[in-house]
C-alpha cells in the first residue's frame, strides 16, 4: 500500500468511534481529509461538525455536513486528527499544516481524541519533526532568539499565514525528552500563541495503519 492508502484505511478505520447524534470535532491534512470524505457517507448519523481550519470546513461544507461555530458548541465526544509524529505515551507533534492553534482548542473542548496515522509517524522521541511555533507577526524575531536560546534551529515558514492570520516558525533541532514540560516552556514566551506540542492534552487513542492494510490501536 502506499502511505496515502495507508492513510485512506486508517481514517476508514476511525468511523468506528462517531458518536452518532452528536457533533464531531475534526482536524486538518491529508489524513484528516481521507477521514471527512469518509464521514460523508454516514453523514445523516451524525449532527454536524467542528472544523479546525477553513480547508477543512470547506471540505465539509462541499460534502453537505453542517459546519457549527466552535462558540455554538459545548460538547464534542470525539475529534479526530492526524499527526506529524507520535510517541508512545501518544504525546504528539502537530501543525505541519499549520493549523495547530484550533486544532489544540477543539481538542480542549472535546471528551475524546482520536489520532489516525501511518506507522511511519511513531517514534521513540520526538523532535524529528520540525515543530511548528505558531507566532504573532511583530514578536517573529524575538520570539525566534528566544528559541535559538533554547537549542532549536527557528525557521520562517515563508509565505504561509495562519487562519488566525500569524506566522509558523517551524523549529528543526530539538529532541524532546520532556514534551509536557517543553509545550508549557514555549507557550510561555509573549508573542508565541501555541506550539504544536500536544502533551498536555495528548491523543486518548491513536490508530496506526500499517503497509499490509492492518490497522493498531495504542492507548
Ligand atoms: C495539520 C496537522 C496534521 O494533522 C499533520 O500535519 C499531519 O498531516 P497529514 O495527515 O497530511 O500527514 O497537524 O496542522
Amino acid at each position: 500500500m502506499t502511505q496515502d492508502e495507508i492513510k485512506k484505511r486508517v481514517a476508514e478505520a476511525a468511523l468506528d468511534h462517531v458518536v452518532a447524534g452528536t457533533i464531531i470535532g475534526i482536524g486538518t491534512g491529508s489524513t484528516a481529509n481521507h477521514f471527512i470524505d469518509a464521514l460523508a457517507r454516514i453523514k445523516h448519523k451524525i449532527d454536524g461538525a467542528v472544523a479546525s481550519s477553513e480547508a477543512s470546513a470547506k471540505r465539509l461544507q462541499g460534502h453537505g455536513i453542517p459546519v457549527l461555530d466552535l462558540n455554538a458548541v459545548d460538547d464534542i465526544p470525539v475529534y479526530v486528527d492526524g499527526a506529524d509524529e507520535s510517541n508512545r505515551y501518544l504525546h504528539l507533534i502537530k501543525g505541519g499544516g499549520g493549523a495547530l492553534t484550533r486544532e489544540k482548542i477543539v481538542v480542549a473542548v472535546s471528551r475524546k481524541f482520536v489520532c489516525i496515522a501511518d506507522d511511519s509517524k511513531l517514534v521513540d522521541t520526538l523532535g524529528r519533526f520540525p515543530l511548528p511555533v505558531e507566532v504573532i507577526p511583530m514578536a517573529r524575531s524575538y520570539v525566534a532568539r528566544e528559541l535559538v536560546k533554547m537549542g532549536g534551529r527557528p525557521v520562517w515558514r515563508q509565505g504561509f499565514i495562519t487562519d488566525n492570520g500569524n506566522l509558523i516558525l517551524d523549529v528543526h533541532g530539538l529532541s524532546i525528552s520532556e514534551p509536557v514540560a517543553l509545550e508549557a516552556r514555549l507557550n510561555n514566551i509573549v508573542g508565541v500563541v501555541t506550539n504544536g506540542l500536544f502533551a498536555a492534552r495528548p491523543a486518548d487513542v491513536l490508530l496506526l495503519g500499517g503497509s499490509d492494510g492492518s490497522v493498531r490501536t495504542l492507548t
